[in-house]
């Protein structure tokens, strides 16, 4: 049986594309059964990795119209083409193929579906004034990738190879890549697993998909400071869990409590755990709160530690790494360490609440106004004729500079 036979007569079509999507991909007859973690592990250090060179494409024949940036929805339009790379336990990582951006085809027993083999990444590349297109610390969001997917089962690959074609691919979607602060477009690299088996065992064949969207400013009107309600019948993760990666299922059970909190009034939830009430996530972002110490007065900046319950965000690990370098000069103690939502209301009640903060790719920083907390609100230092806090706005201004390369850093990188 040929790669493509094998394919065809394995995949019933689905949707409304009948283009096969994975035309490489053969499931030797060992995939299809049971396969072993003990042999795929033996296997995997033998296999090939990502290859940019074999990388072929096949440019689209009906270019889209561009959005006018002020129209961009998050999410909703996507680029001319997509990035494939199937993977199979016996052959390793396949030819990259840029191809036009089109459906999957996908057998209803493929395990993504059933037992959620998927991981993501949320990633920005940025044009600069001079019309260069530029990523933010893209090896932060690999090394993230790698983790996520070998923690589900899915192979590992080489973060620089990805790199350069996540390059290449933007350079072929230049022009929906839109210029100005506040705009980029949204990278979303993604892996699945595609062996089609009710089984429960390590897929012996996945898929790892890029899709691109061109994205405007998260706040388009200036800062919006939102609400929380802290979240204490529900957790989002839990030591020894996978709070700390970017799962699929990480994210499907946090709407349920989001839309408990948008019904009594509150924009976002802010999550708790454990019986002391530690501050953990907002939403899916990070959380930052800047408080006066209670016994020695010092402004600090704290965020709780990664200890397995956090998402190592790239945007809250460039904060602490400005906030060392450029706020502790001004005397500010920054730390990650663990705090409680007691520890932030009494900070409010003392008068040494300064400012909180959320950070994620999306909207950089999000400025929180209060906190609803066991029937009371906790006020979390803004005046309320304003939006955004010193800090947050420093932030921002800080990351954003970097990110459009009008501030020179290692961090942009061109591509
Ligand atoms: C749960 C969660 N926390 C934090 C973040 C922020 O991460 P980053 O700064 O890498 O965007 C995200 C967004 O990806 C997230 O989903």
């Amino acid at each position: 049986m040929t790669r493509n036979s094998f394919y065809r007569a394995s995949r019933p079509l689905l949707g409304p594309s009948r283009t096969p999507i994975l035309p490489n991909t053969i499931l030797p007859s060992r995939c299809r059964r049971a396969y072993s973690i003990q042999s795929q592990e033996e296997d995997l250090a033998r296999l090939p990795d990502i290859d940019p060179k074999a990388l072929s494409i096949t440019k689209t024949t009906t270019p889209k119209l561009i959005v006018p940036p002020e129209e961009l929805i998050f999410g909703r339009n996507f680029t001319d083409h997509m990035l494939t790379i199937e993977w199979t336990a016996s052959q390793g990582w396949l030819a990259p193929r840029i191809t036009p951006y089109q459906n999957f085809s996908l057998d209803p027993a493929t395990c993504v579906f059933h037992y959620g083999f998927e991981c993501f990444e949320g990633m920005k590349a940025y044009k600069n004034s001079e019309g260069q297109v530029r990523l933010f610390r893209p090896d932060k969001n690999m090394a993230r990738f790698n983790k996520s997917s070998t923690r589900i089962a899915l192979p590992s690959f080489s973060g620089a190879a990805l790199i350069e074609l996540i390059s290449k691919f933007c350079a072929m979607e230049e022009r929906f890549v839109p210029a100005g602060k506040g705009y980029s477009l949204y990278l979303r690299p993604t892996m699945i697993g595609t062996q089609r088996t009710l089984g429960v065992g390590p897929p012996g064949s996945a898929l790892l998909f890029l899709i691109a969207s061109p994205v405007g400013p998260y706040y388009p009107t200036g800062f919006k400071a939102v609400s929380l309600e802290a979240t204490d019948y529900a957790v989002r993760a839990w030591p020894g869990g996978v709070g700390n990666m970017k799962l699929g299922a990480n994210y499907a059970p946090c709407i349920a409590p989001q839309l408990q909190a948008a019904k009594r009034g509150f924009h976002q939830n802010l999550w708790l755990f454990g019986e002391e009430e530690y501050v953990t996530e907002v939403g899916t972002m990070n959380l930052f709160a800047a408080i006066r110490d209670k016994e020695t007065g010092k402004k600090v900046l704290m965020t709780a530690p990664l200890d397995g319950t956090i998402l190592e965000g790239v945007i809250r690990d460039s904060v602490l790494d400005l906030a060392r370098e450029r706020l502790a000069p001004e005397g500010w103690e920054v730390s990650e360490r663990k705090f409680t939502m007691k520890e932030l209301a009494d900070a409010a009640d003392d008068g040494r609440m300064l400012e909180i903060f959320g950070t994620g790719t999306a909207a950089v920083v999000s400025p929180v106004r209060r906190i609803g907390w066991k029937g009371r609100l906790v006020e979390c230092g803004l005046r309320e004729d304003q939006e955004v806090g010193e800090i947050t706005k420093r932030m921002k201004d800080w990351i954003e500079g970097i990110q459009c390369g009008d501030e020179e850093h290692p961090w942009s990188i061109e591509v």
